[in-house]
């Protein structure tokens, strides 16, 4: 399968959109529409080619992730922008773990980066706390764990049944995540990397990721790191979310932390994420689902979206862009030019719209 030949001084980059389902492809549209007028004036026009995979494609063809896709994704494309998958007519999710799964462990994104920051103090459930004390970034780890669909059923349907669900981990994938995170700490001038797991009782899975983190953590002297069980990690999130910078855990932590940290931000839809292998194709997307309750109403916020398109044009290098999208939430947020979900009254596309406006002019 193959789209488009590789570029020859051609636009600046590539971008396969892959909307989805439900929201997704509601938000999706209003952050391509806010990236064409961010990059309006300039003279690097980003090309983007759009796919229709997902639930419709599914039930209609029987296919989910078209073969020869990661290849030409891979070989033919800088990044994608992904908006959900998840439709109540495809109760096994089936779509959903050969296409996003899939991507993610095919293109090998083992970085995901889900960064939690309180943009408005209006929106966080905890009390007495400001824009300062909610800032933190969650590395999950992307293409191990519980997610490689390694296990299978034994007597299926009878009363003896037996359900087996591996959590696998590699020396190499717990290293360059843990490596990862300390990195983009330096890099960043943050101080602190909390590593959580649950060694205490996963005794194999979990060992590995202390011995890992113990020897990695002795080559950045300057970090001051830390170890929590991920029950604790959830407890001091909440009780005093100052005290983290930056947080690495596995796979399902990681994407069970990245939602309370979400909710401590306001919610689901202002959410942002990147799945990234550093120099390689990379996938942004809300960390939102395909929220079927309102899909169709047009209420749903694209703001998470829109930052995470902020976070694919820093990746990208398009620094200046990125800074310009999220200029534009911020402002939108502190107009209360926002959706239901923040206390405002707007759809989804007039916030599309009035993001478009803003960056262009
Ligand atoms: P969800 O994230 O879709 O929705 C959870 C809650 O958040 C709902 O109340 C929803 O209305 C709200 N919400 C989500 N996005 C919103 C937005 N942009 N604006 C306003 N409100 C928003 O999670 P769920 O309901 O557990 O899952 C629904 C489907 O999505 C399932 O099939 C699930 O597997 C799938 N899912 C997909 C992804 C993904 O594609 N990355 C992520 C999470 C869930
Ligand atoms: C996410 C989602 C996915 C995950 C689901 C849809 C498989 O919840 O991107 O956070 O668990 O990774
Ligand atoms: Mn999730």
């Amino acid at each position: 399968m193959s789209v488009i030949p590789l570029r020859k001084g051609g636009p600046a980059a590539r971008i396969a959109v892959i909307p989805g389902d439900g929201v997704g492809k509601e938000v999706t549209p209003e952050a391509v529409k806010v990236i064409r007028a961010a990059l309006a004036h300039t003279k690097r026009p980003i090309e983007f080619v759009e796919f229709d995979w997902g639930a419709d494609k599914f039930l209609r063809e029987g296919v989910t992730l078209p073969e020869g896709a990661v290849e030409m994704l891979r070989d033919e494309f800088d990044a994608i922008l992904f908006g959900a998958l998840g439709d109540p007519r495809v109760p096994s999710n089936q779509h959903a773990a050969d296409i996003l799964l899939g991507l993610r462990f095919k293109l090998d994104l083992y970085v995901n980066a889900r960064p939690v920051a309180l943009l408005h103090e209006r929106f966080t459930p905890l009390r007495d706390r400001s824009e300062e004390d909610v800032r933190f970034m969650v590395f999950r780890e992307n293409t191990e764990g519980l997610y490689v669909g390694v296990g299978g059923f034994f007597k299926k349907g009878t009363a003896d049944e037996i359900a087996v669900q591996e959590d696998v981990n590699s020396r190499k994938g717990v290293e360059r995540i843990i490596r990862y995170a300390f990195e983009y700490a330096r890099a960043n001038g943050l101080k602190r990397v909390c590593m959580s797991d649950k060694s205490n009782a996963m005794t194999f899975a979990h060992d590995l990721w202390q011995r890992v983190f113990r020897e990695v953590r002795q080559q950045y002297a300057d970090i001051e790191s830390r170890h929590l069980y991920i029950d604790t990690l959830a407890m001091e999130i909440v009780r005093d979310p100052r005290q983290f910078d930056v947080i690495v855990t596995c796979n399902l932590f990681g994407d069970i932390i990245s939602d309370l940290g979400a909710q401590l931000a306001g919610g689901l839809g202002l959410a942002p994420s990147g799945n990234i292998h550093p120099g390689k194709t990379s996938l942004f997307e809300p960390v939102h689902g395909s929220a079927p309750n309102i899909a169709g109403t047009g209420i749903a916020n694209p703001l998470g979206s829109i930052l995470a398109s902020a976070m694919m044009l820093d990746f990208l290098g398009m620094k200046a862009e990125g800074e310009s999208l999220r200029g534009a939430v911020h402002s939108s947020i502190r107009e209360g030019f926002v959706t239901s979900d923040l206390g405002g009254g707007r759809k989804t596309s007039e916030v599309g719209d009035w993001l478009a406006k803003k960056v262009a002019g």
